[in-house]
């Protein structure tokens, strides 16, 4: 587990990312005193679709001043966006520690620091007593856990009672191996892709009830598809998910779109809230 635990924050890990940005909006002509979240989303925000899923998932739940945990960060730009829009107080925690501090200067310069905070940490392991949190969010985190049933034990402790899980994920479809690197694993050893059906059935198991769950693949597929036309057009953005995975960025998302046109993997998002009383008693 420690072994996979070092692979992964290696998957991720880049120096000096803060720097990187700050160096990248001011060639843009970006007063570093008046940063917005839109002048960071292609950076911040680290899953297919980028902001837009995020925008448009919070649609279907209610947000207002509630107390949000972001598992598996990133960079925060989710996080900031629920905070901002929805004056929500959340936290992200992360396994990558230059990912936290990155986070955390991204909300000073975007000022959001009273409503963020980002802690250095494992999912298998949250820090935080039972029921803290009104929703756990999660994007493109899970492909990275090979213990899911502790992942989601984890998150259904953290959740009280009348609170939601929203989630959005790659799923393995098939039986057929998908092809490396990715954005989350470089090689097989790091990535563990399970079918929808697999984590919906383990859900269930757990205490969780399915609200409801979108298909966001075809979604997915063009969105890679007009990022690959805008590239050939513009070449590649100044600040894109490129600073996060370099040269091998466009390596990555070409397998995405492959195993999606292959038919290896799907893409879904997801609410599923707590089972009460009633439902075990199948009220
Ligand atoms: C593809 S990125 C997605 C980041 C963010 N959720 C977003 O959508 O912008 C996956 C993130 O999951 C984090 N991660 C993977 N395994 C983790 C674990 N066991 N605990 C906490 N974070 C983890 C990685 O460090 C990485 O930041």
């Amino acid at each position: 587990m420690r072994n996979s635990k070092s692979q992964i924050e290696k998957q991720y890990y880049k120096a000096d990312i803060f720097e990187d940005i700050c160096k990248k909006l001011e060639q843009q002509g970006v007063d570093l005193n008046k940063v917005s979240r839109s002048d960071i989303s292609g950076v911040d925000e680290f899953h297919v679709q980028g902001a837009a899923i995020s925008n448009e998932i919070v649609n279907e739940i209610y947000l207002k001043d509630t107390k949000v945990l972001d598992v598996g960060c990133g960079l925060g730009g989710p996080s900031r966006m629920l905070a901002d829009r929805f004056n929500c107080k959340v936290t992200g925690i992360d396994l990558c520690d230059e990912y936290i501090r990155t986070a955390q200067k991204l909300s000073e310069l975007t000022g959001l620091t009273d409503k963020t905070e980002f802690i250095h940490g494992d999912a298998l392991n949250l820090p935080f007593k039972e029921s803290s949190f009104d929703i756990v969010w999660t994007q493109h985190v899970q492909m990275n856990i090979a213990d899911k049933d502790k992942f989601y034990s984890e998150i259904k402790r953290v959740l009280n009672d009348e609170g939601a899980l929203v989630y959005y994920d790659i799923f393995k479809k098939g039986k057929e191996e998908v092809n490396y690197p990715l954005p989350w694993a470089n090689n097989a050893s790091i990535s563990f892709l399970e079918s929808i059906q697999l984590v919906d059935a383990l859900l269930d198991d757990l205490g969780f009830a399915k609200l409801q769950t979108t298909d966001q693949t075809n979604k997915a597929k063009y969105s890679l598809i007009n990022s690959f036309e805008k590239i050939k057009r513009n070449g590649l953005p100044k600040l894109g998910l490129n600073v996060l995975m370099g040269n091998s960025t466009n390596k990555k998302l070409v397998n995405i779109l492959k195993g999606i046109e292959e038919n290896k993997i799907e893409l879904q998002s997801g609410i599923y809230r707590k089972k009460s009383a009633f439902d075990n008693k199948g009220l």
